[in-house]
């Protein structure tokens, strides 16, 4: 059994990936500045003795060190990122340090401390706006459409750097869009809160046409144990269900039936919810499927799910 650090760990995917490392007999340090994450997301970890966490600012080096401290870790999930994708595009600077200086701190560190190990929460915002074409690992070009994504990419490019000079393995999974609980941040939170605000209307960014595949994190989270165990020196993966996901407004009428059935919905205007938003996307998971994982749920089916435990968190208690 080894010690995983999952950086950015007290959030949505990382509470999720602790329980399932912990469940596996591993031990588990988070490393979180508690910006988005929170201590009442961790509270359940706190039932297992190999559970520990540790506050501090992962794009510092300095700081990341201190908290890693005597541990002697083996592997490194880096999970810290912004997750407020329209913040990054107002100020590049919140993107450049909650998304890329910790990749850079992260393996400062790794590096002097000779962690052999990284997983990488990447996305599919590096591909940028590529309209109907299926995006597999190898399309090009990369022209990522936000900070937020453009950090991912130059993140992604400085770990493969740092697999030449010193990383013994290195994963990147591709992310597409997550969801479950505990809900940090995504569009049922978010429609689900303003629901919650006016009860009788519902305001949705752009026409709704934007159509995105949607993981349930329970998938996410075996898929990226699974790319681990693959064990390969560096792997680049994209994750997602085999469909080419669900649009704005299914997901809204699926929260306003759910939450308040009799609320209007209104929508905005465009296909792009906001500057840097991709409007439509179809995600090819192939080649992970030709390694054995498969999703459990599609779109439709994890929104389903995802609605209903996002609506017991934030509206049930
Ligand atoms: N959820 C999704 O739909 C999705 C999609 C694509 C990629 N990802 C990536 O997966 C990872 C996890 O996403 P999530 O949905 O759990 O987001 P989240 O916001 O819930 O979790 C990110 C965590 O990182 C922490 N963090 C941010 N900056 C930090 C810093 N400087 N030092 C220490 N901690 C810091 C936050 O406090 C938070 O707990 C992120 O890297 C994200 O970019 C998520």
């Amino acid at each position: 059994m080894s010690l995983h650090l999952i950086a950015g760990g007290a959030g949505f995917v990382g509470v999720n990936l602790a329980a399932a490392l912990l469940e596996l007999g591993h031990e588990v340090v988070v490393v979180d500045d508690l910006s988005r994450g929170t201590l009442s997301a961790m509270a359940p970890l706190r039932a297992h003795a190999g559970f520990s966490f540790r506050e501090a600012d992962c794009s510092d080096p300095e700081a990341l060190d201190q908290a890693v401290g005597e541990l002697e870790v083996d592997e490194i999930w880096h999970l810290a990122a912004n997750s407020d994708i329209p913040a990054g595009v107002a100020d590049y600077r919140v993107d450049l340090r909650q998304t890329f200086l910790t990749t850079a701190s992260i393996l400062d560190v790794m590096k002097r401390r000779s962690i052999p190990v990284l997983h990488f929460a990447s996305s599919s915002a590096i591909y940028g706006d590529h309209g109907d074409d299926l995006i597999h690992e190898n399309i090009g070009p990369l022209q990522p459409i936000s900070n937020y994504g453009a950090m991912k990419l130059a993140s992604e490019a400085q770990i493969r750097a740092a697999h030449e000079a010193y990383l013994g393995k290195a994963s990147i999974c591709r992310f597409p869009n997550v969801i479950g609980t505990p809900a940090t941040h995504g569009v049922i939170l978010d429609f689900v809160g303003k629901l919650k605000r006016t009860p009788e209307r519902l305001e949705v960014l752009g026409d709704g046409s934007q159509q995105k595949a949607y993981l349930h994190v329970d998938d996410l989270v075996r898929a990226m144990l699974h790319i681990r165990d693959l064990g390969e020196r560096f792997a680049v993966f994209n994750v997602g269900p085999i469909d080419d996901g669900i649009t704005v407004r299914e997901i809204a009428e699926r929260v306003r039936d759910r939450q308040c059935p009799a609320a209007d919905i209104h929508f905005g205007e465009g296909n792009r919810g906001w500057v840097g938003d991709v409007p439509r996307f179809r995600y090819s998971v192939e080649r992970l499927l030709g390694t054995g994982w498969s999703p459990s749920m599609g779109s439709r089916e994890a929104v389903q799910r995802a609605v209903d435990e996002i609506i017991a968190q934030e509206v049930r208690g």
